[in-house]
């Protein structure tokens, strides 16, 4: 199992002789588990062909900016917002200075503009053109600006010199790669996260529920388990896959997923109620299916509610509580309901999203949120639209570093 299992990987390739070795570094990702989609730089493709990464990726090579094909199945901000990390490699000295200085003047430099996800570059060039200024003030600004450098390596290059410029090993990307991931911010720390709908029984074959599809908690204890922790995932019906070495429990509704997390609140950490537990259910299920015609009247159905258990409220409440985080999904006066969430509820943080907004929030793939927490006077933070994958990964660093030490 690796850190790299179902994470999307942009791989940008540049123009190099090292660029054979990209189909080399989009196989040895995939061995671990990535999704991996290419874009190339057109002097990329005199290298290599795109038909070679195409095959290997399974999906199209994406080349140019300007192109209404493109644009209108996967654009350049879809790519960026769909990538949980872009690599580029190798990486040219062109490409590095276009970057460096914020250019934008085709896919890949544009995407990478766009991107609020990480970026790793994996020089490739003469020793040279390696050892100039230039580059090296671009290596600087590069780092300045947060993007990884992986390598470069040192030995004969294929001009026939030998310095410091050849691609780092394939083995030796994919790890540093994997690395990324692997944050180790929540090493040595239990999270318990429920997720998903709760479904309330009305007859057998009947249910009340909502639309939560579980992909953000999900995302939640994938991060959490790059981050090193010990997740615990206690999820209502959803179809999703749940992610490698978390330990999942199966609930079906608001009072099994309550028992759930009482049983297994002991020794917790940090306790993250992302489920969209239903607010209330029948008062009463009935054992046998309601037949029609049975209802006390035969035009008007009535069926009686009562409030379900509060869990998120009932673990903030504990003598010996673990770092509390809730979800507030609203559709109006999101903040300011959030906030009042985290006062009424006794929470430690709390996640607000805008569920009226059909792209983002419940069944979509992509989320825009805020994050409020208790204890200092710029206790807000808003994060653009991302993806939930991302989006996991920064409220995972934000509760690291809110947690009590
Ligand atoms: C045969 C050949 C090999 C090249 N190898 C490299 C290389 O390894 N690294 C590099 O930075 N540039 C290399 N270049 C120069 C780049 O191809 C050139 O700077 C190009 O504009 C890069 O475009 P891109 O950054 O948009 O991909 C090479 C050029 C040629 C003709």
């Amino acid at each position: 199992m690796s850190t790299l299992t179902n994470k999307r990987i942009l791989l940008g390739v540049t123009g190099g002789i090292a660029a054979y070795k990209s189909a080399e570094v989009l196989r040895r990702l995939q061995d671990q588990g990535a999704d991996v989609r290419v874009v190339m730089t057109r002097a990329a493709t005199e290298f290599i062909t795109p038909l070679t990464l195409q095959a290997l990726s399974g999906h199209p090579v994406h080349l140019d900016l300007l192109d209404t094909e493109t644009e209108s199945v996967m654009g350049h901000i879809e790519l960026a917002r769909w990538a949980d990390l872009i690599l580029i490699a190798p990486a040219s000295a062109n490409f590095m200075a276009r970057l460096a200085q914020g250019h934008g003047d085709d896919l890949l430099t544009t995407i990478c503009l766009a991107a609020l996800g990480p970026i790793a570059v994996a020089p490739a060039m003469n020793q040279g053109m390696w050892a100039n200024a230039a580059t090296q003030e671009n290596v600087t600004a590069l780092e300045q600006q947060g993007i990884k450098l992986f390598g470069p390596d040192q030995g004969l290059q294929a001009c026939g010199e030998t310095g410091l410029g050849r691609l780092l090993d394939i083995e030796g990307i994919v790890d540093l790669t994997a690395g990324l991931f692997a944050t180790g911010l929540l090493t040595g720390k239990k999270v318990l996260i429920t997720a998903g709908p709760t479904q309330e029984a009305i007859d057998p074959v009947r249910y009340i529920s909502n639309h939560s599809s579980g992909k953000q908690g999900y995302s939640l204890a994938a991060a959490a388990i790059d981050a090193g922790a010990e997740v615990v995932l206690i999820s209502g019906p959803t179809s999703l896959e749940p992610p490698d070495r978390v330990k999942i429990r199966r609930v079906i509704s608001a009072d099994d997923m309550q028992r759930a997390v009482m049983s297994e609140i002991a020794e917790c950490d940090i306790f993250i109620g992302v489920a969209a537990v239903a607010d209330f259910k029948p008062v009463q299920s009935v054992d046998q299916k309601i037949k029609k015609g049975e209802a006390p009247s035969n035009q008007v159905m009535r069926i009686d509610l009562i409030e379900n258990p509060d869990i998120i409220a009932g673990v903030a409440q504990l003598d010996s509580r673990p770092f509390t985080v809730g979800f507030a999904a609203e559709t109006e006066n999101v903040v300011t309901y959030a906030r009042r969430k985290l006062e009424k509820k006794n929470l430690d943080m709390v996640i607000a999203n805008d569920v009226s907004d059909q792209s983002i929030g419940f069944n979509s793939d992509e989320n825009r949120i805020t994050v409020i927490w208790r204890g200092d006077p710029d206790n807000e933070i808003q994060l653009p639209v991302a993806s939930k994958r991302n989006i996991a990964a920064r409220i995972i660093e934000l509760i690291a570093e809110k947690l009590p030490a």
